[in-house]
């Protein structure tokens, strides 16, 4: 996710079993073939097995509209390593719509197909291709097609949010939607959309009859979602709430890693953006953000966070 899941994100959020890969940031391509150091950038990853440091696999997403450069930059990342290339067809930033990119492209079914086909001739031999989509720009109708489109061009898999672009990130997500879809496609169909808590999990995959579900804020605002859901399937058992010192603990992680790179102030507003995505769904997130919201000095930030640092500690959550 832009702005939000970087690479130490990403290594946080894989270090207890539940993730079973993950997809970078979107690289966003216009008209030339990018510099390695773009890539690099985007998926330190590509030079570490491209996997997180606990070897979950990372996805490298090409946002593009541009057959041609698409697949040029599709090469560039397969020369570097990557191992999947993933395609966006699902931002809604008027940006990159005004720029003819994202999902912008679901207005017209042979444009998703020109992408995915272009980039899967490109490297469709060596890497999967995959690809992310919405249910369309402004309405649905096109989203069957848009669907098939990407499989017919080379997907081997699709993420379907279940929400228009239009519709931006407004409750509900219309899973059952995802359902029409998977049974129109032959390749792997994974829910995407406002699964938040285990009850949603349960709720998209039965509305969508997939499998696989693809987990965004709500990895965020709890980050042993995952692990929770793959606990529940391997066992039957509900793992207890997050508790606060867990989240406490894994912001001030972050902030360990982000500082080896970055300065503190930019440092501490990453971890107010954490924060805010943590108190969503959760009441002492909430208290703590209301009371730290304003403080710019990183050190203080962290001590806000848990009033005794050795109160941080990574916990493996217990069954309920
Ligand atoms: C801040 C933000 C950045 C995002 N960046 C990306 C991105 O780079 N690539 C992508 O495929 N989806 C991106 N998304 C969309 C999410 O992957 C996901 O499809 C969407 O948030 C719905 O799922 P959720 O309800 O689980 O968050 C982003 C969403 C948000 C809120």
């Amino acid at each position: 996710m832009e702005g939000v899941i970087d690479a130490h994100t990403r290594d946080l959020l894989t270090r207890h079993p539940g993730f079973d890969w993950t997809v970078t940031e979107f690289v966003r391509v216009v008209d030339a073939r990018l510099p390695p150091r773009v890539f690099l950038r985007h998926c330190p990853e590509l030079g570490q097995d491209v996997t997180t440091p606990s070897g979950v696999p990372v996805a490298l997403q090409l946002l593009g509209s541009d057959p041609a450069t698409l697949a040029a930059n599709a090469e560039q990342a397969l020369r570097l390593g990557a191992r999947e290339i993933d395609l966006n067809f699902g931002c809604p930033a008027k940006l990159v719509n005004r720029h003819d990119g994202g999902a912008s492209l679901l207005r017209d079914p042979c444009r998703v197909h020109a992408a995915v086909a272009a980039v899967y001739d490109a490297v469709g031999n060596e890497v999967p291709v995959t690809a992310k989509i919405r249910l369309g720009f402004s309405h649905r109708r096109l989203a069957l097609d848009c669907a098939k489109a990407a499989e017919d061009g080379g997907a081997s898999r699709l993420v379907v949010h279940a929400r228009t672009r239009d519709e931006g990130y407004r409750p509900p997500a219309h899973w059952e939607w995802i359902g029409r879809i998977r049974r129109h496609l032959r390749i792997p169909v994974v829910a995407n959309g406002d699964i938040w808590s285990l009850e949603d999990y349960w709720k998209a995959r039965t509305l969508s009859g997939c499998r696989d579900v693809m987990l965004g804020r709500g990895a965020l605002a709890d980050p042993w979602l995952a692990p929770r859901i793959r606990h529940w399937l391997a066992t039957g058992e509900q793992l207890s709430a997050t508790p606060w010192q867990a989240r406490a603990a894994i912001l001030a992680d972050f902030a360990a890693l982000q500082r080896t790179t970055l300065p503190d102030r930019v440092v501490t507003s990453l971890i107010k953006q954490w924060l805010n995505h943590m108190r969503q769904r959760d009441a002492e997130a909430a208290r703590r953000f209301q009371a730290l919201k304003r403080i710019n000095e990183l050190e203080t930030l962290l001590d806000g966070l848990c009033s005794e640092r050795s109160e941080c500690k990574r916990s493996c959550l217990e069954p309920a």
